[in-house]
């Protein structure tokens, strides 16, 4: 079932617009914090888990809590006692922060069986640390590249998955200048990518992956690795924005040059997370938009409701990137928004107009083939701009999340099937078997 009420009011591009001028002219002054690549976190694991480092000891990495026990769990928030953890040193709403609370972590690389479900010690925040309880949360592609031990970055042992997450500070340590207890937050996924570009340190701290994620009730985050959640937004439709709604942005806008414009051609390549947000967003800036989907009438429908100029079947079109072309009237798209990977990319070829880009992020479709993708060599006899880009700075998600603020209703993520938290297994599952429209949402609310 679809939540959210896509073009329900009239556009308001000059207000995208204008955001994407003033942020032109913005850079955040802060520098990011040195938070653990791990968390410091204490570990209390049923000894039913898979992994023999679990059964049924107490691991204390930095601390001990004395008198825990199972039934002063969070989520729900039951029997919620203060933490003495949180009574000095830092702003808390110390009789909301219990002493356990539940989690999901990747053990191992067997794809579902690796998820393992668990209760932990909430760990200490440090003082440049923020504890925020989770309500909402979304699940990525990665996700499922990550349970299965294909994800092509760093990923620590057990780590707790999600990178797309949005709840409120419980409590902020004495150095946090960003947040104060009571704030509606957002995840980032690349917690080191602040502004401007990548560079090799900020690749090695990916929420979810290389640090511990979303998929539980309570987690620890650097400062900097959070933003202020947009207004009108629910915690799960908030959560998308962490990857899949800053990728469409930066793929978008994130190109000195060549930021999508009023009248440009995007396309977009199915219905998946990514695609769905670059469709909102360039429909968003008065760009005109083809939109490619292998699925029936519910998807076409959902794709032209979201304002796509032209849909094509790319199972029934092989050559769908030369018939986008000739919808232009022959000179091809500004902008094609790659998800797919190696059975898509000599169509994006076809697509693409002189001095045009391609924005590749992703290989939905299946791994890329040795043989049959296109060189590099094709960039100069084609002549357009390949783009290879890795999700999107916290400066890129501020500027996003100001623009849904100001257009909510037209930009308002899409999400499909709503799971709880202890259902993960299934939200995985649902995700993989691509049937969905937009996001997979988790609900950690209660
Ligand atoms: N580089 C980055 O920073 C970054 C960030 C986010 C995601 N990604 C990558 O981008 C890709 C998409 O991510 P996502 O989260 O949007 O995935 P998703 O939600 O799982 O997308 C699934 C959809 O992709 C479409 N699809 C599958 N094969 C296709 C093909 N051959 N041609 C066109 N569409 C196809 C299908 O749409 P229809 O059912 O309509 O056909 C399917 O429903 C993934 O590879 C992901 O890893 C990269």
């Amino acid at each position: 079932m679809l939540q959210g009420s896509p073009m329900a009011c009239p556009r308001s591009n000059h207000h995208v617009q204008q955001l994407l001028l003033d942020a032109n002219n913005t850079r955040a002054s802060d520098t990011p914090g040195r938070g653990d690549v791990c968390d410091r976190s204490s570990h209390l694991h049923f000894a039913s888990s898979k992994n023999s480092r679990f059964q049924g000891v107490w691991e204390f990495a930095s601390h001990t809590v004395e008198n825990a026990t199972y039934s002063e769990t969070f989520c729900p928030f039951i029997k919620a006692k203060a933490s003495p953890n949180y009574t000095s040193g830092s702003e808390t709403m110390a009789q909301q922060i219990p002493k356990t609370a539940k989690q999901w972590s990747i053990v191992g690389t067997d794809g579902l069986d690796s998820l393992v479900y668990s209760e932990e010690l909430v760990p200490e925040i440090g003082d440049t640390q923020v504890l925020v309880r989770i309500q909402g949360a979304s699940l990525n592609f990665r996700d499922l590249l990550i349970a299965q031990g294909k994800y092509p970055w760093p990923v620590k042992p057990n780590v707790v998955p999600g990178s797309d997450g949005a709840g409120t500070v419980l409590a902020a340590g004495k150095h946090v200048t960003r947040f104060q207890p009571g704030d509606k937050v957002i995840t980032t996924l690349n917690q080191k990518h602040i502004s401007g570009s990548l560079d090799a340190e900020s690749l090695q701290y990916g929420t979810g992956a290389s640090i511990d994620g979303t998929l539980r009730c309570i987690g620890v985050f650097d400062e900097h690795a959070l933003v202020h959640m947009p207004e009108g937004l629910s915690f799960v439709e908030a959560a998308t924005l962490s990857c899949a709604g800053v990728t469409a942005w930066n793929a978008l806008f994130g190109l000195p040059g060549k930021r999508v414009a009023p009248g440009q051609w995007v396309l977009t390549q199915g219905t998946g997370g990514v695609s769905i947000f670059a469709l909102q967003f360039a429909k968003a800036v008065g760009a005109r938009v083809i939109a490619t989907t292998s699925a029936g009438e519910n998807k076409v429908e959902l794709l032209r409701r979201l304002g796509a100029d032209h849909v094509i079947n790319y199972r029934e079109v092989e050559e769908w990137g030369v018939a986008a072309k000739e919808i232009t009237g022959g000179t091809g798209v500004d902008l094609v928004v790659e998800v797919a990977g190696g059975k898509t990319l000599n169509q994006s070829v076809e697509a693409v107009k002189l001095d045009g880009t391609i924005a590749v992020l992703g290989f939905v479709g299946g791994e890329a083939e040795a043989t049959g993708v296109p060189t590099l060599l094709q960039t100069w006899m084609r002549l357009f701009t390949a783009r290879g880009l890795w999700v999107g700075s916290r400066d890129q998600m501020e500027e996003m999340c100001r623009a849904i603020e100001g257009d909510v209703d037209q930009l308002r993520p899409v999400v499909d099937r709503v799971f709880k938290l202890e259902e993960l297994k299934e939200a995985y599952e649902y995700l993989l078997q691509g049937k969905h429209q937009g996001k997979v949402g988790i609900d950690i609310s209660a």
